[in-house]
């Protein structure tokens, strides 16, 4: 499905990674130099660190978010954070689905259908995660898996209420820290995002599917950054290890070739 005017997400998560001393020091460097032409950026931040990053990018470009919540709106589930307590603190956005959450932490689609509600419900702007392990590619049943996580996540949502969905393509065995990680080839992770988009034509309109902005994630780096991005249906990145580098994130934010200007 070709491309309409969608905009480029670039967006770095930290998962566990920094103190709040060293999350402003890092925004603060980050924005003296930020010329975003044509993309937006953001940081999903660990929950201590999105005030304090909240209050330093107001009225700047930079987006705040969180990298999960729970399903409910409040009670007692000790340890756990509601996504009204993530917008209270200042996120815009929320990753929802990450693979590190379905794997670690155990969550399944339905899980992840009533986190999507809730952030919808707390007007986050929702990051869906989708994407196969090693195991499923080996046996070629990524798009069986996809089209799974994305039917089952979606659920019981109209278009309406995901008018700002951002679905990212994560292929799990791409995912740094993993063993012999290494990003998708793009010519690869374009026909999955093709399918994603077919997949949402489907499940809503085709009007709605070429709206969705689709970013792919797994082993982002500089020096990648450029050739999945040419793509036609990549239409932001998910970054990980390369978004704790202010250099690496730096460079993909500022020098990443502007689409569909
Ligand atoms: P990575 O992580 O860029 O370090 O591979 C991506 C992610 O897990 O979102």
């Amino acid at each position: 499905m070709e491309a309409s005017t969608r905009p480029s997400v670039i967006i770095g998560n930290w998962k566990m990674h920094k103190t709040i001393e060293e999350a402003k020091q890092f925004v603060e460097s980050l924005l003296a130099n930020f010329k975003p032409h044509g993309v937006t950026a953001g940081l999903a931040v660990p929950y201590t660190v999105i005030y304090p990053l909240a209050q330093l990018t107001k009225g700047s470009p930079l987006l705040i978010g969180g990298q999960n919540m729970n399903d409910a709106r409040e009670g007692a589930f000790t340890g756990e954070i509601a996504g009204s307590m993530l917008k209270d603190a200042g996120a815009q956005f929320v990753i929802i689905g990450h693979s590190e959450r379905r794997r670690l932490y155990h969550e399944d689609d339905l899980t992840i259908n009533h986190k999507l509600l809730r952030a919808v419900e707390a007007k986050l702007q929702p990051i869906l995660c989708v994407g196969e392990t090693q195991v499923e590619h080996d046996e070629g049943k990524a798009r069986e898996v996809i089209e799974r996580q994305l039917v089952e996540g979606l659920k019981g949502l109209n278009e309406n209420q995901l008018a700002s969905l951002i679905i990212a393509y994560e292929p799990v065995w791409a995912i740094s820290g993993g063993h012999h990680a290494h990003s998708a080839m793009p010519e690869k992770a374009e026909e999955i995002h093709d399918f994603c988009r077919q997949v949402l034509s489907k499940l809503f309109s085709e009007s709605f599917a070429r709206r969705v902005t689709i970013q792919y994630g797994g082993s982002v780096t500089p020096a990648n950054a450029h050739h999945l991005l040419a793509q036609p249906n990549i239409d932001g990145l998910l970054i990980g290890g390369a978004s704790l580098s202010l250099d690496s994130f730096n460079e993909i934010v500022n020098d990443t070739y502007t689409k569909r200007q």
